[in-house]
């Protein structure tokens, strides 16, 4: 949606993969669906170095809300978990310099069974959530049909842009229709919205990963020319952090991400996370790959009988980012190559390797290399032309 907002893909903080639809606060107070759990993620994002790196929006997902609507037909946070309600949350996170997010089901009942936003409720959900401060809403569809979902999904565009409040807009709808074309409508989809979720949930596994990286893949050609500055693909939340992911398959999935120009919506426990996955999700030139202003969406370029992968995207300055992924299961692969076997024109580059910090220095296009990528890891390569170098420095 062309309307000056997420000019780059939303990064930020969302509750679901890890916190899920815990309503226990008897029990289990510190990780239930409660205002104190945002509150705790927006200080974290804010004193532990994430808002200056772009970490910006806190977003709360399914489970935040009463049984009932109020007497006036309005959604309302349930009050033993949202206490001060959500305008007082909003306040909060934005007196740290953050944005706050939302989730409604363009349907009868959210997923997790909670008042469903009807068609005849889509402009009061969006007044309501305008009147509280909210900056961006997840509009999922559960409980709904493809018809609703063709007028449902592109009137909450128009209420949410009658409010007058700027209010970022992430569409649940392809997924529900099986997220391809003839059935999804990427340019439609682009008009209304400025990102969507296209395929299904993330888990907090490297197997539920990879079979979202093959999908997104598999269906590039035609879901990449839909993406661009105020549309986005959304592969679904960061796991970084949480218990299924390895060392590597964390590079993996960071890497990834930014190839793909997905938003960095991390789903993790921000109080408890190791150094490690911090660093991974903190490290800065992965984050600029990712927020690079062309906004092109990178594509897969290989895959070679070895199950190696080459991952590439275009980016500002003549520059590029390419990355080798092993999907092996052995050791560390020597995987040889050339720039000039991926498309580089002649010419002379270097290459900043993102993980490790060091600079490969006189590569011709055809000059051979090798790399060694670990399994399930990825060795990630920001290249840019030599003359460039100075410049490139300031990154
Ligand atoms: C399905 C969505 O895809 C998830 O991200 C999450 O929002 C759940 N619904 C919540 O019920």
């Amino acid at each position: 949606l062309d309307n000056g907002l997420l000019k780059t893909p939303p990064m930020g903080w969302m509750a679901w993969e890890r916190f899920r639809c815990d309503i226990d606060c008897s029990d289990d107070p510190e990780n239930c669906i409660s205002e104190t759990l945002f509150r705790d993620m927006a200080d974290r994002l804010a004193e532990d170095g994430w808002k200056e790196l772009g970490y910006e929006y806190v977003i709360i997902d399914d489970c935040w809300m009463s049984r009932l609507r109020d007497e006036q037909g309005k959604l309302q946070p349930e009050p033993s978990r949202f206490p001060g309600g959500i305008g007082k949350l909003a306040r909060y996170i934005h007196d740290r310099g953050l944005k706050l997010g939302i989730y409604a089901d363009m349907g009868t009942h959210t997923c997790m069974g909670f008042p469903g936003t009807t068609l005849d409720k889509i402009e009061l959900d969006a007044q309501t959530f305008a009147s509280w401060g909210v900056d961006y809403l997840k509009f999922d569809s559960c409980y709904s049909n493809p018809l609703e979902q063709m007028l449902g999904y592109p009137l909450m565009s128009k209420a949410l842009n009658a409010t007058g409040r700027p209010i970022a807009y992430s569409c649940s709808w392809p997924v529900y229709v099986g997220g391809l074309p003839p059935a999804v409508n990427y340019s439609l989809l682009g008009e209304i919205c400025h990102l969507w979720r296209n395929y299904y949930d993330i888990q907090d596994s490297w197997d539920s990963l990879q079979g979202i990286v093959e999908w997104f893949s598999n269906n590039q050609d035609d879901l990449q020319p839909a993406s661009g500055p105020g549309r986005w693909n959304d592969p679904d939340m960061l796991i970084i952090g949480n218990f299924g992911l390895s060392v590597d398959q964390a590079r993996s999935q960071m890497a990834l991400w930014a190839i793909m120009a997905a938003p960095l919506i991390m789903s993790n426990d921000l109080r408890n996370l190791g150094n490690i996955e911090r660093a991974i999700l903190q490290n800065k030139v992965a984050i600029a790959i990712n927020q690079d202003p062309l906004g092109i969406q990178g594509r897969r370029l290989l895959q070679e009988k070895s199950r190696i992968e080459v991952y590439w995207r275009p980016l500002s300055h003549s520059a590029s980012a390419l990355v080798f992924l092993s999907r092996r299961t052995d050791m560390p692969y020597l995987y040889h190559t050339s720039l000039a076997k991926l498309n580089y024109d002649a010419g002379n580059y270097e290459a900043y390797d993102v993980f490790t910090g060091s600079t490969v220095r006189g590569l011709n296009a055809t000059s051979e290399f090798t790399l060694s990528i670990n399994p399930s890891g990825v060795v990630m390569w920001y290249v840019y032309p030599e003359k460039d170098a100075v410049m490139i420095l300031n990154l």
